[in-house]
């Protein structure tokens, strides 16, 4: 983003803050000729002072005015999305804001916040609306306020977190057919060179020389190559502490031989959101270069019934040597995670393992559309992903993580079957996660009910996918602590 300063000079588009008294927000030197208008609007008694909002005003000087009010108890994010969904169909490529020359106003601490709600607000996906292709793009962010590195910088920092975001959230959004595991790859390799990121892929020959039976097995009935990205990021030394980041890449999940119903089962294409969440992560950790060490796997393929397709019964050897009777091939995902799990932790050691998927219905039948669940055998990693949570706004939920249900997972012809039997569905999931992990603190976020359709967030678009938890795992890399 281009940002630049610009002393007092009427644009086209013109945001102005106002405070809980109906004061202005501006630069001292600020000509008195251009205010009076927004006075006498704020005189208006409708206008209240107390509550946050936007008001647009038709000025005279700029061909748009929008009038920010603070409130009493701004949430800043939430207030850049008002204004960021009300100029989501206005295409425009210069956007000017208003600012007091008080650096220690709170309005300079929330800015940050205000814009990263604006930006991830204003998306929308139209890669493949052939009539309504946007002609303008944002380009530069005009602070019209003294010069401050502070400013600035809050201001690149909310475009790498809401940029990184809507790169994900577009990835989610591409159907099936134009998100294969193939094209994620090469998302992925672009994504990693674009920021400096090194990156790998296992293809379907190595992996079955490192005996990643089960990500194989889910592959079988696909025509579609399956692949395990790796993407690494070394900020820190040897010293540094190193996280590990594994997200489910599942292009499309038609449940395979256990198919799925035909009602919403488009909606599968964003069984890749785990993993895209982990892109983006990773797009912004590169960029925000934090002193940590971050190894992020992203184990993609297709889940669909076929002639060749693994079958109710079937049992699969994991690279750990672990086999499990596959009971329901639609419990994909703990399948491709279980490989790419054991497979990270005995290559990179790290000192925590976060993982990240649409994993399972009984998690949106227990949390709703809100939060995602969030499951951890570590107090500390628990404590410093809620941390992360409620600074990105990223809701998250932590279930029980109860080790009674462990032994529904007992296989009576295997080690482990892929199903438990009574209940539970999201910890169950979770606890055959937690077999492929070992002693390593580990956590799991189950967004199938958050990875689309988030209505409930200002700042996540209302349908199509969400973007959630892209910016909690950077958060939480950023400051990460073993
Ligand atoms: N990708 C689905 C989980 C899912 C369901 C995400 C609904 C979003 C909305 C996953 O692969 C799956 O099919 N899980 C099964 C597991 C079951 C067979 C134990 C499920 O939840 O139904
Ligand atoms: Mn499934
Ligand atoms: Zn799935």
């Amino acid at each position: 983003m281009n940002i630049r300063f610009k002393p007092l000079k009427p644009t086209k588009n013109l945001v102005v803050f106002f405070d809980a008294k109906k004061h202005l927000l501006l630069p001292e030197d600020w000509p008195k000729e251009w205010t009076q208008a927004w006075k006498n609007y704020l005189k208006l008694p409708e206008i209240k002072g107390e509550s946050s909002g936007v008001h647009r005003l038709f000025g005279e000087l700029s061909e748009r005015v929008y009038l920010v009010g603070l409130g009493k108890a701004p949430v800043m994010r939430e207030l850049g999305a008002q204004l960021g969904k009300q100029l989501q169909q206005t295409e425009f490529s210069d956007l000017a804001l208003a600012l007091p020359s008080d650096r220690k106003h709170p309005i300079s601490n929330g800015f940050e916040a205000f814009l990263e709600g604006f930006f991830l607000a204003r998306y929308r996906y139209q890669e493949y609306k052939t009539k309504d292709q946007p002609k303008d793009q944002l380009k530069t962010l005009t602070l019209l306020a003294p010069k401050s590195k502070e400013l600035e910088s809050a201001g690149q920092k909310a475009w790498i977190l809401a940029e990184a975001t809507n790169e994900a959230r577009d990835l989610c959004n591409r159907p099936g057919n134009l998100m294969t595991p193939t094209h994620l790859k090469a998302a992925c390799q672009a994504m990693a060179k674009s920021v400096g990121l090194s990156f790998s892929a296992l293809t379907e020959t190595q992996m079955a020389k490192e005996g990643m039976g089960c990500l194989l097995g889910v592959s079988k009935g696909s025509e579609e190559p399956a692949f395990l990205n790796i993407l690494q990021y070394k900020g820190g030394g040897a010293k540094a502490p190193t996280l590990m980041l594994v997200g489910k890449g599942l292009t499309f999940d038609a449940g395979g031989i256990s198919l799925k119903p035909a009602a919403n089962m488009h909606e599968m294409k964003f069984d890749m959101c785990g993993g895209a969440a982990v892109y983006g992560a990773m797009k912004i950790i590169a960029q925000l270069g934090p002193k940590v060490n971050v190894v992020a796997l992203i184990p993609s393929s297709e889940n669909l019934p076929s002639g060749s397709a693994t079958k109710p019964g079937d049992i699969l050897t994991a690279c750990n040597g672990t086999t499990v009777e596959v009971q329901n091939t639609d419990a994909e995902g703990r399948l491709i995670l279980a490989d790419a799990l054991a497979y990270g932790l005995k290559r990179f050691k790290p000192d925590a393992v976060v993982d990240i998927a649409t994993l399972t219905g009984a998690c949106v039948v227990a949390l709703g559309h809100y939060h995602s669940g969030l499951q951890s055998s570590s107090e500390s990693l628990a404590k410093q992903i809620e941390k992360a949570s409620q600074q990105t706004g990223d809701p998250v939920w932590r279930m029980p993580h109860a080790d009674i249900y462990d032994k529904d997972l007992d296989g009576t012809v295997s080690d482990l079957k892929n199903i438990g039997s009574k209940g539970a569905g999201m910890i169950t999931a979770g606890l055959f996660l937690k077999r492929f992990v070992g002693k390593t603190p580990w956590a799991h976020i189950d967004i199938a009910g958050t990875a689309w359709g988030g209505d409930r967030i200002p700042f996540y678009p209302a349908q199509g996918a969400s973007g959630t938890a892209v910016r909690l795992l950077a958060e939480l890399a950023v400051h990460f602590k073993r």
